[in-house]
């Protein structure tokens, strides 16, 4: 059973890209925070369209980020939102934490007013598709 209690800077780097969310039809911005292998932190906020299917998710800009700077490993995630509860991450992004995340990593899920709870990218997405299915032996 994890503890509440996020390490403080990777809460505090989605609580400021949070700021920098682009949510003008939703009015629900969202920030993440990941940590790479490196130890680097990788930020995002979601980033919405007119064209509202368009509009993308934190944590995938977040991830994109990190990829994009050469990394291709998540060892802690964090999402965070004005919720009353600690906002999850979507479906989606569930998938691609778990491109990026082992099972045991941490996915820390906060609100803006301190409320908190943690999980794992293997309990956010059980019964997950993978790459194994794409292979008949
Ligand atoms: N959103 C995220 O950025 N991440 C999630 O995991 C849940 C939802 C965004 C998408 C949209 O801009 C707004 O929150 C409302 O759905």
């Amino acid at each position: 059973m994890l503890m509440p209690n996020s390490v403080p800077d990777l809460r505090d780097a989605a609580t400021a890209a949070r700021e920098n969310a682009y949510a003008p039809y939703s009015n629900f911005k969202v920030g993440a925070a990941m940590r790479g292998a490196s130890g680097k932190i990788y930020v995002g906020a979601n980033v919405e369209n007119v064209s509202y299917p368009v509009g993308t998710c934190a944590e995938e800009a977040a991830l994109a980020a990190m990829v994009v700077a050469g990394e291709t490993e998540v060892i802690e995630a964090y999402v965070i939102a004005d919720a009353p509860e600690p906002v999850p991450p979507s479906g989606a992004c569930r998938q691609r934490l778990k491109e990026f995340g082992k099972d045991d990593v941490t996915g820390w899920m906060g609100s803006t007013d301190g409320k908190e709870e943690a999980s794992t990218i293997g309990d956010l997405l059980p019964g997950a598709f993978d790459a194994g299915y794409m292979v008949r032996s």
